[in-house]
């Protein structure tokens, strides 16, 4: 039992994982179960959304009772149950939505619903306790592509976004295409290290000037072109080429937009969140770029960049502090606007 500390309960099934966290006072992991369907959707080549909400059915007790006893604790000796609210797979969030309101009713607890990509960024302050807002986010991962101005742990702005494909989903496509297998994001990210980042020139897609939003579905397209050219005119590609020409072309512009952003307002903190916060390329890109430009870079270890219940306890703890808690008629909202 963790005497007086504030302990919240997080819950993550927006997506294929099911993970459940117990956070102490809002940054302190005391357990930090995830529930991977990579192996089921290897075989699928991406998530199948009426596959993942049965596998969180079938899983979601069973890592309920594994994050209570890793942080030792029972239900009773939980304050607050933080869940994934939207955006995401219905059904898939409706697994832990569900959940958290059949504890939250029958323990008596109080519940807040989370938007996910606050849960992303909230990842940061477990993994750097100093952090605070204000400060500038870059989300990249499977579904989003965003960079937001944090100005409170409850305010942020939206200042830029994908107009089509999310970084992640250009990564996983593009690895489709390549032969690389699912999730194509650490595969590329694996093979372009042996590749030439110049060997092909994908073009760049900056879109309007000053503009900060993405679209990355042309460049999706111009790899699928190059393949087939080169197979109609019988060469062998290199696939490490391709992968590290692939990624240096969305990388660039990510990282350009990124540190404008923070340039443009004067913000000397950028925070990067979400699945291909991960990648090594984009790590080291924005390190010289924030070095030049004399801007504190955050990121959080690699399982706290994916998704996971720790960082949604943590955004959790942080808004019912901020604005109190939500009631039990919550919903799931696929399509949840920052
Ligand atoms: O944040 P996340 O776990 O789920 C969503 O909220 O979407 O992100 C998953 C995405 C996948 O598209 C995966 O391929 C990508 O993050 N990813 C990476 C890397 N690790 C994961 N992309 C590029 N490089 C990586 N190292
Ligand atoms: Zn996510």
């Amino acid at each position: 039992m963790k005497d007086k500390k504030h302990l919240t309960l997080g819950i993550e099934t927006s997506c294929d994982e099911t993970a459940i966290s117990v956070v102490a006072d809002g940054r302190e992991v005391l357990s930090n179960v995830i529930s991977s369907q990579i192996e089921i959707f290897k075989n699928y080549g991406g998530v199948v959304p009426e596959i993942a909400s049965r596998h969180h059915l079938e899983n979601i007790n069973g890592v309920l009772e594994t994050a209570l006893d890793d942080a030792k604790v029972t239900i009773d000796d939980i304050d607050l149950i933080g869940v994934t609210k939207g955006p995401g797979l219905v059904g898939a969030l409706l697994m832990g939505v569900s959940t958290a309101k059949a504890i939250a009713f029958a323990a008596h607890k109080p519940i807040v619903g989370v938007h996910h990509l606050n849960g992303h960024i909230s990842a940061n302050y477990i993994q750097h306790p100093d952090l605070e807002p204000p400060f500038m986010a870059l989300i990249t991962s499977g579904g989003h592509t965003e960079i937001v101005k944090v100005d409170d742990y409850n305010k942020m702005e939206v200042l830029g976004g994908t107009r089509d494909d999310a970084v992640g989903e250009c990564y996983d496509k593009v690895a489709r295409v390549l032969g690389l297998g699912y999730p194509g994001g650490p595969k590329i990210d694996k093979v372009a290290k042996e590749g030439n980042r110049d060997a092909i020139h994908f073009k760049r897609v900056y879109l309007e000037k000053d503009s900060l939003d993405f679209s990355f579905s042309g460049l999706k397209t111009a790899v699928l072109n190059y393949l087939n050219s080169e197979k109609q005119a019988g060469r062998e590609v290199n696939r490490a080429d391709v992968a590290a020409s692939f990624q240096e072309a969305v990388m660039e512009v990510v990282v350009r937009k990124a540190v404008d952003a923070c340039v443009s307002l004067g913000e000397k903190k950028l925070v990067m969140a979400g699945g291909v916060a991960a990648n090594s390329r984009l790590r080291e890109m924005l390190t010289e770029e924030c070095r030049k430009h004399k801007i504190e870079l955050y990121y959080p270890s690699p399982i706290l960049c994916t998704d996971n219940g720790a960082m949604i306890a943590c955004a959790a703890y942080y808004q019912n502090l901020k604005q109190g808690e939500d009631d039990l008629d919550m919903d799931a909202y696929p399509y949840l606007e920052f």
